[in-house]
């Protein structure tokens, strides 16, 4: 049961939204273990209800984690490992287009479609690497992905192997904000 700022996590642990955020890091190291069933469908949920751009929800999500379509992935792309994948597609024929200048919200909807997945995953105790570093037209012909799916992001998943990065690092690692934001 969530409540206003705190959400009771799938292992009894209460974390703020904050302390999600602050523990996930790209993890670039995984065990040979399957995600559970379970955990994929509250991942995939997570995607379910996320906002997109006029609610046009333009993307397709394609979940990979038989050994053979982790090896169609591995041609295109180093996902460490990972035992779950998931695809972020986009259709730039669905996606809401502002009208002044013609932007298309494609990619801006996968995103969220993603963060909203990694969050999810890192609140059921899972790591994950967002991946935009691989090869789309050899994912396109391996998974027989259609000319009008734009190709955004590749969320690798599992329970990480190795060193975990600290919830603490972000001050050594972000820029500050007095640089990011200006206040008008
Ligand atoms: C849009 C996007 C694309 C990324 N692509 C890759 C990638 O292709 N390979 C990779 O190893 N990490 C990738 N990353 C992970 C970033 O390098 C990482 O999130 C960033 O360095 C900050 O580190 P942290 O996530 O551990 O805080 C990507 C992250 C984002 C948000």
């Amino acid at each position: 049961m969530c409540g206003k700022y705190t959400c009771k996590s799938e292992r009894g642990i209460s974390m703020s939204f904050l302390e999600i955020a602050k523990k996930r890091f790209a993890c670039r190291n995984y065990q040979d273990k399957k995600v559970e069933k379970e955990k994929v469908e509250k991942i995939l949920e997570a995607a379910y209800v996320a906002p997109t751009g006029g609610n046009r929800q333009p993307h397709r999500l394609i979940v990979v984690q038989r050994d053979e379509g982790l090896s169609k992935i591995g041609k295109a792309a180093n996902i460490y490992n990972a035992p779950l994948a998931i695809i972020v597609c986009s259709d730039n024929d669905k996606a809401w287009v502002r009208p002044f200048d013609g932007k298309k919200l494609t990619e801006i909807d996968a995103s969220i479609v993603t963060d909203h997945m990694m969050l999810q995953a890192t609140d059921l105790g899972l790591n994950s690497v967002w991946i935009c570093y691989f090869k789309p037209d050899v994912i396109r012909k391996e998974f027989d992905i259609p000319e009008n799916m734009e190709i955004v992001n590749i969320l690798a998943i599992g329970y990480g192997a190795g060193e975990t990065e600290s919830p603490d690092r972000h001050s050594k690692t972000r820029k500050p904000l007095s640089e990011i934001v200006s206040y008008e």
